[in-house]
């Protein structure tokens, strides 16, 4: 499907309710599937990464049922998870696949994984190597590094599995694994990832101890299993990495005003806000809300121990750079070299087709700035979202700024994670969009 979005006097107004947030909404159906009985998750994401995950649980024994809102889920808990009867395929979905690893060491039995192109080309090495450290059976293509991926059940050992990169799904995946092990098992990791495996272990009666370190910036939790979640009821936050797109639209557009309500702010979620406030963003916060108002942007400097807390926004904050006044530059976040894209290449990229100028570096990007809204209201470019969806919205987003028309294929990529991006852009923007059926060569 191809995209047209069209813009000459970029202008954006209005509220926003994002949608909901994806890292959650696949740990809740998993821990549900883990505990015994009917947890109930409010306002669950309807992307397409998370429909994959909760197809997942379905095949591992749970039963999904939805009641507006709500999602119930039935299980009957980690003793009695069932050996999947086909192949679990997670699509797009890195969190779903590498969760469900960890997941699959509980089960008896042997599960097998597979997803799309794009995942299909993503490492899995990261969470076969650890999960193996500690006793797990698992075979996978191309020397355990890539899906396919085989799982058979069980064999587990206590041990302290130190990762190489901060991540929240190889933390997560082990994490999951750990609670059924007989004894503690401790996952270090260089820096805090997103702690929402954790959160839930707190809803669900999961005890764990954790150490942060605040000199070095090391992170250790410790679950002592095995372990089993009770049945919850929750409701999931908006989703900050979605919103991320229209702040940054706000941000870069004078006179626009926008308020996004009912939002997961947590440090480890918030880095985009704290580097555009840095470049002078007009942004006032509240506990779960943002308001932003446009103002003069300024380009920055992007790394170190903030990396790990903005790296799905990089795509989006390099639209900021671009539209700034001087260079920003971007180092530390070599991990968007294995994102659904390469996406220091597919930024850099997709940036370049609007003309601006950047470098790429092994680990990040130099943007040069000065890019004026409405400034290439003249001009048409087109850029390929490659299975991306965050390089489909970040190029969207840019399009209304600078003005012109864009088209963009491969934009049903962007239900992976939000559904209704190109609706609430069109709602709450200048810029009219267009989607075409098929895409032409
Ligand atoms: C996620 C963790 C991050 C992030 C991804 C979602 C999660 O990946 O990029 O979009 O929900 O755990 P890494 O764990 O690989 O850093």
């Amino acid at each position: 499907m191809r995209a047209r979005i069209t813009s000459t006097e970029p202008f954006l107004s209005g509220d926003l309710q994002p949608p909901p947030d994806k890292s959650i909404s696949h740990r809740g159906l998993l821990l549900a599937l883990l505990a015994e009985g009917t947890s109930r998750l409010d306002n669950l994401s309807s992307a397409l990464d998370v429909a994959a995950t909760g197809s997942m649980v379905e095949l591992f024994g749970a039963s999904l049922e939805t009641k507006g809102s709500v999602t119930l889920v039935e299980s009957p808990g980690s003793a009695g998870l069932r050996e999947p009867d086909g192949v679990l395929d997670l699509g797009n979905s890195g969190t779903g696949v590498r969760l469900g690893i960890g997941v699959a060491t509980l089960v008896q039995g042997v599960s097998v994984f597979t997803g799309d192109d794009s995942l299909r080309r993503r490492p899995m090495g990261r969470v076969i190597s650890p999960l193996k450290e500690l006793g797990a059976s698992i075979w996978g293509r191309g020397g355990d590094g890539m899906l396919p991926v085989a799982v058979r059940g069980g064999g587990l050992r206590s041990g302290v599995v130190h990762l190489r990169v901060a991540s929240a799904q190889l933390k997560s995946a082990l994490l999951f694994a750990a609670l059924g092990v007989d004894g503690p098992v401790s996952v270090v990791e260089p820096t805090l990832s997103r702690p929402h495996t954790e959160e839930l272990f707190t809803l669900t009666g999961v005890g764990f101890d954790e150490d942060l370190d605040e000199q070095g910036g090391s992170h250790r939790v410790t679950v002592s299993g095995p372990a089993q979640p009770s049945p919850f009821n929750f409701r999931i936050p908006g989703d900050p990495s979605a919103a991320a797109f229209f702040v940054v639209a706000a941000s870069c557009i004078p006179g626009a005003v926008l308020t996004v309500k009912d939002l997961y702010l947590g440090p480890t979620r918030a880095g985009f806000i704290e580097i555009l406030a840095q470049m002078g963003a007009d942004l006032v916060l509240g506990d779960s809300h943002v308001a932003v108002k446009g103002a003069p942007l300024e380009g920055t400097e992007i790394g170190g121990r903030i990396i790990p807390s903005l790296i799905d926004e990089i795509p989006i904050l390099s639209v900021a750079a671009a539209m700034a006044d001087g260079v920003t530059t971007i180092r530390d976040a070599s991990e968007l070299r294995v994102k659904e894209t390469d996406r220091i290449e597919t930024t850099a990229g997709f940036l370049r087709a609007f003309g601006v100028e950047v470098m790429t570096l092994p680990d990040g990007l130099v943007i040069h700035g000065g890019l004026r809204p409405g400034s290439l209201r003249e001009d048409r470019r087109r850029v390929m979202a490659n299975l991306d969806h965050r390089i489909a919205m970040s190029a969207a987003v840019l399009g209304l700024l600078a003005g012109g028309v864009t088209e963009i294929d491969g934009v049903e990529t962007v239900a992976t994670s939000y559904p209704a991006f190109f609706s609430d852009l069109d709602r709450l923007s200048s810029a009219t969009v267009h989607l075409d059926g098929a895409a032409k060569p």
